[in-house]
């Protein structure tokens, strides 16, 4: 291929306005490790803003949990005090408990519209969470699928991770393959979410989740995980062996998967000198900050 390169990588002209470097896909994982999940959550906001920014009609895969928390906070700070534009993108959720209204406190659609829609200004409209109330759950599944299609798929998936490693609510030993789908929740993942719900009683047991192959399919994932708790599911998903048992290891197979830890998550990780090194001698276009 003929054309101007710096470094070996060619250098594409814009029609105004200089030179435009040609960002590759980083065909392994990236793994990058900050101090703490405040500034792994700045980092995570400035990779979203910069696809929105390079692509406003964008179609964004979401998370809930307690870590994307402080990434929506940072969205919300760039849209009012940056004007990042939400007007024209497009989103879609992981997951929603089944049998929670959109109404109800704990529900994934009430939560990410208190955290993060409505302090920005996108169209209620263009975002999609499944629905956990539907009369047919697996039809409800399908044209989630449908809707994710319809759109031309997911540009960038946000993705947390469970403490045994699931990702949406892909739980131990679920298909690699598979797509969005009912599942039945662990004991585990119950125990850790149960606190918002006051008892594990009271807790929906089961949820609608994007399937590991649905999630395979977004152009690009970031996945943020931090804390102690999460320090053996990092090392599974990172260093273990591709295998159902932790979901998040699938994520071995995509070609674009970035993963932001604290110093906390990444504590087990025996290659943790290596990544840091990777991060620390990245070319100017490679680098997110
Ligand atoms: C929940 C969600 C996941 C989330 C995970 C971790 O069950 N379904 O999408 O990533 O658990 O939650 P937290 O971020 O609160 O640790």
């Amino acid at each position: 291929m003929g054309g101007r390169r710096i470094w070996g990588v060619p250098v594409i002209a814009k029609p105004r306005g200089g030179l435009k470097l040609q960002r590759k896909p980083c065909l392994s994982m990236e793994v990058i490790i900050r101090d703490n999940q405040d500034a792994g959550c700045v980092l995570g906001a400035k990779i979203i803003a910069r696809v929105v920014r390079e692509k406003p009609d964008a179609v964004l895969g979401l998370a809930t949990g307690r870590t994307p928390l402080r990434l929506y906070q940072e969205l919300i700070r760039m849209h009012r005090a940056e004007g990042l534009d939400f007007s024209r993108v497009t989103t879609f959720n992981l997951d929603e408990y089944v049998g929670l209204p959109a109404d109800h406190v704990q529900s994934y659609r009430y939560f990410m519209n208190e955290n993060l829609f409505k302090h920005i200004n996108i169209d209620l409209a263009r975002t999609h969470v499944p629905d956990g109330t539907a009369h047919d759950l697996h039809a409800e599944c399908r044209r989630y699928e449908d809707r994710i299609a319809g759109v031309g798929g997911i540009d960038l998936q946000l993705l947390g991770l469970g403490r045994n490693g699931h990702i949406g609510f892909n739980e131990p030993t679920g298909s690699l393959r598979s797509r969005t789908w009912l599942k039945i929740l662990s004991e585990q993942t119950l125990k850790d979410n149960s606190a918002v719900f006051g008892s594990l009683e009271g807790m929906p047991k089961h949820a609608l989740t994007m399937g590991i192959g649905t999630i395979l399919d977004a152009k690009r994932i970031l996945l943020l995980a931090f804390g102690p708790a999460k320090v053996r599911a990092v090392e599974h998903m990172v260093e273990g062996p591709l295998a159902a048992i932790c979901p998040g290891s699938a994520l071995q197979m995509h070609p674009r998967a970035t993963v932001i830890l604290d110093e906390n998550s990444a504590a087990g990780l025996h290659y943790a000198e290596h990544y840091r090194w990777i991060d620390s001698h990245k070319l100017a276009w490679q680098r997110y900050d």
